[in-house]
This record gives structure tokens, sequence and C-alpha cells, in this order.
């Protein structure tokens, strides 16, 4: 994905010099290929390896509608977590029923404007959600399909903030207690409702094979304790997404592959064990599909040596189009996308442009000395940063292109200064 011309990066055989004179910085470049080849290794190593599966792309990692297409042709299906996401999932051409709706809060609006159009695959999260899609169903003279998420009480992830298995988490219904066996038998009772089987999703930025074997076994045990208890036989098991990549050159990322053989090894000794019918399983990654196909290109303007402290290169984004680092610590590599072929002899702090000492995209990176005017590009960033970009300081949200076979074409232009104020309401004061 990444050579090198004349000491200029190009990404898919493009020159990020190229992409910043016909898009500007800062830039989203989603490589097409690696995209492609990711969704084909979910294919190959799970969908068409294994009968009854299914895949759904957690589309709260990037939901645009170039990024669905290739989803949809690859025979994925997504999930949502908000009518945002079903507004844009639908106006990218996305078919109703190949739509999963998730989420731990859904509104009346969220459900009604699912039901609306012809979305009914729901994951129900807790007993209000029960009555509620249950009495919106009828309303709407439909029936829907719903799995019950359940807490695994496996705990995963990379940092607090995306741990979601343990008991103490807002996620599902708990299972130390018979909150999870009431919510079968309610379901099982409710109106337009059709109980599937259970769900569960134990965090994200995984790397330990070990925790989605365990997390398989655990959800095989719950579904014998439900048949032996209220007598329904799960048909369907989800197991969630959370499967980790590498954001560090340095980083040992998840196996994908691998993962699902023993995955599916241990499904299949665990429904004999107990003699159960063999669920259909479903996974929904969502960063291992669009993290690396991402990078971030910025440009640098400041270049600041405190002196006997550190060196700052200031770039023209920041924490608005990549709060990970913030957030989560998160790291990243950092490249000199124009001086490739330098000495790296800079040990530099990468900051942005916002009004805050929080605004950092890396720590410490080693590079060779730059200037205003070159290029700094980040990797591994196609996942959870243009989703979570934001418009502090009124800064503009970058621009998405996609790279292929030396072309690029644009497929989210940049926000102009006009969209800053499309919502404001003005004129109206007394
Ligand atoms: N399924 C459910 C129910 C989820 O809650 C999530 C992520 C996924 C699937 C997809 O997880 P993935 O495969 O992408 O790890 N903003 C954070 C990530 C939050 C993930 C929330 N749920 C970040 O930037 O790391």
């Amino acid at each position: 994905m990444y050579t090198t011309n004349q000491s200029v990066c190009m990404i898919e055989g493009v020159s990020v010099r190229e992409l910043q004179a016909t898009y500007g910085t800062p830039l989203y470049i989603m490589s097409e290929p690696e995209l492609e080849s990711r969704l084909g290794l979910v294919r190959s190593a799970f969908l068409d390896k294994y009968p009854n599966t299914y895949a759904l792309y957690a589309s709260k990692a990037m939901s645009i509608a170039a990024v669905y297409e290739k989803v949809m042709a690859a025979g994925l299906s997504i999930d949502v977590v908000s009518r945002g996401e079903m507004f844009v999932a639908l106006h990218a051409g996305v078919p109703a029923d190949r739509i999963h709706v998730h989420g731990s809060n859904k509104t009346v609006q969220d459900i009604t404007f699912a039901l609306e159009h012809g979305i009914t695959h729901f994951t129900i999260d807790n007993m209000r959600e029960i009555g509620l899609l249950s009495g919106l169903a009828a309303q709407h003279d439909v029936d829907v399909d719903v799995l019950l998420r359940i807490v695994p009480q496996v705990v995963g992830g990379a940092h607090e903030a995306i741990q979601t298995g343990g008991v103490d988490t807002k996620f599902g219904f708990p299972t130390h207690d018979d909150t999870y066996l009431e919510a079968v038998r309610a379901t099982l009772e409710a109106d337009r409702l059709r109980l599937q089987g259970i769900h569960c999703h134990v965090g994200s930025q995984i790397q330990e094979p070990t925790l989605f074997i365990n997390t398989v076994k655990t959800m095989v045990n719950f579904i014998e304790t439900i048949r032996q208890q209220t007598g329904f036989t799960a048909d369907v098991l989800n197991i969630g997404g959370g499967f980790g990549v590498a954001y560090l050159e340095s980083d040992d990322p998840l196996d994908f592959a691998d993962t699902m053989t023993q995955v599916m090894d241990t499904l299949i000794a665990e429904v004999n064990r107990f003699g159960l019918p063999l669920p259909k399983i479903g996974i929904e990654p969502g960063r291992w599909l669009v993290a690396n196909a991402g990078a971030t290109l910025y440009e640098v303007g400041t270049v600041k040596e405190v002196s006997g402290v550190r060196t700052y290169v200031s770039v023209d984004g920041g924490m608005t189009d990549n709060i990970r680092p913030a957030l989560y610590d998160a790291e990243y590599d950092v490249i000199a996308a124009t001086r490739m072929n330098e000495e790296k002899t800079l040990e530099a702090k990468i900051v942005g442009a916002c009004c805050e000492s929080g605004d950092i995209i890396s720590n410490r990176s080693l590079i060779p000395p730059v200037e205003a005017g070159d290029l700094l590009l980040v990797k591994a960033t196609g996942a959870y940063n243009f989703s979570m970009a934001s418009n502090y300081n009124q800064m503009l949200r970058p621009a998405v292109v996609f790279v292929k076979n030396g072309t690029h074409r644009l497929v989210v232009r940049r926000q102009t200064l006009e969209d800053l104020v499309v919502c404001e309401v003005v004129g109206q004061s007394s």
C-alpha cells in the first residue's frame, strides 16, 4: 500500500503531493485494495468457509456511502446504533433487510424510523426495549427478528472506555442473576417479536484469540442454560466485534483467519458437548475492516523547539479529526511523507491546531527534521477517526478520498465555512 518515489510517500501508487494539490489537507485517505482484501478475508476465512454464518460491518467505525458500497459488494450486512446511522446507510443504498439495529437506549423515534423503512432486525439491550419494540411493531403491523444482548462476563478491549463485557456495564441483560432468563421469557411472550438467539460484545481492539474462545464457550453455556430454564433453543449466536488491528508497526495484531478457525472449532465442540444444534454464528467487525486501510495527511505549520524541553511539530488538523490519543491514549506511527529518504533525527511531539494542550497526534515520534510545508502521514486512521471527528474550534471536517492503482477519487468532500453555520437560527432576537 505504501511506496516511496523521490523521497515522497505514495499510497496505492498516488503521491501525497498530488493528493494535497487536488484536495488539500488534512485529508483522510482510504486504500480501496486494503479494504477489499479485508472484506475478502472475512468471506474466505469465515463466510465461505463455514455454512450458516453471517457478518455485519459495525458501521460506527466509518459510516460513509463509499465504504457501504464495498461492504455490500462483499456480501456483508451492517449494524447501526442510531437513526442517523440508519439514515446514512439507507441513503447509501444499503437494503433495509441488511441493516441490524443495535444500541443500548433505542428511542421511540429510532424504532419508528426503522420500522417505517422496513428495517426489522433488532438486538434488544434491556427490559424496556422488549415492551417498546413489541408495541411499536404491533402498531406498524410487522414482525421483527430479535437477538437479546447479554453480558458475557468476559472482559476484553484495549482501554477501559472500550470494554463492555464485564458485569458492571450499561450494555445488555445481566447474567450474574436471572435477568437474561426473564428477558427470554418476556420476549417469547411479546407480541410481534420473533426471538432468534443471543448476542454479545466483549470489547474493542482485542489482540488475544483466547478472549473470543472464552466468549464462545460462555455463550454456548448460556444457550444451554436458557434451553434448560425456558425451553427456548437459540438459532443464532452473534459474538460481536472487537477484532484488534496493528496501529504501530511494532504491534502484533490478531490473526483474523486463525481466530475464526479457533472460534468455529470451539463452537462445534461446545454445542456437541451439550447436544445442542449448531446455531447460525455472526460476527460484527468494525475497526478490523477499515482501520489499516486509512491514513491521514497533514501539512506541517509551526515547528517549535522549546529549549531543553522538546520540539513541537504542529499540523493543520488534530483532535478534531483524531480524538483517539486524547480519549484512549492511542498511539500512531507518524511518517514525514515528503522526506521519506532522510534520516530520522528529530524526536518530536506532533500536535494539532486546536486550542488545548490535549490536542496531540503523537507524544513522541522519530522523524527527519521537517519544516513548514512538509507533509506528515499518520497511518491506521481508518476506524473511528472520521466517525468521531468534530468541529471543535470550528475546524472543518476533512475530505475523504479513495485511492487505487495510481488513481484517486473524492468520496466525501471537505466541509466548507458555510457548512459551519447551516444549523444556526439567526435574526430571532427581539
Ligand atoms: N459490535 C458492538 C455491539 C459494538 O459495540 C462494537 C463497538 C462493535 C461491534 C465493533 O467493534 P470493533 O470491531 O470496531 O472493535 N470509539 C472507539 C471504539 C468504540 C467501539 C464501540 N463498539 C475507538 O475509537 O477505539
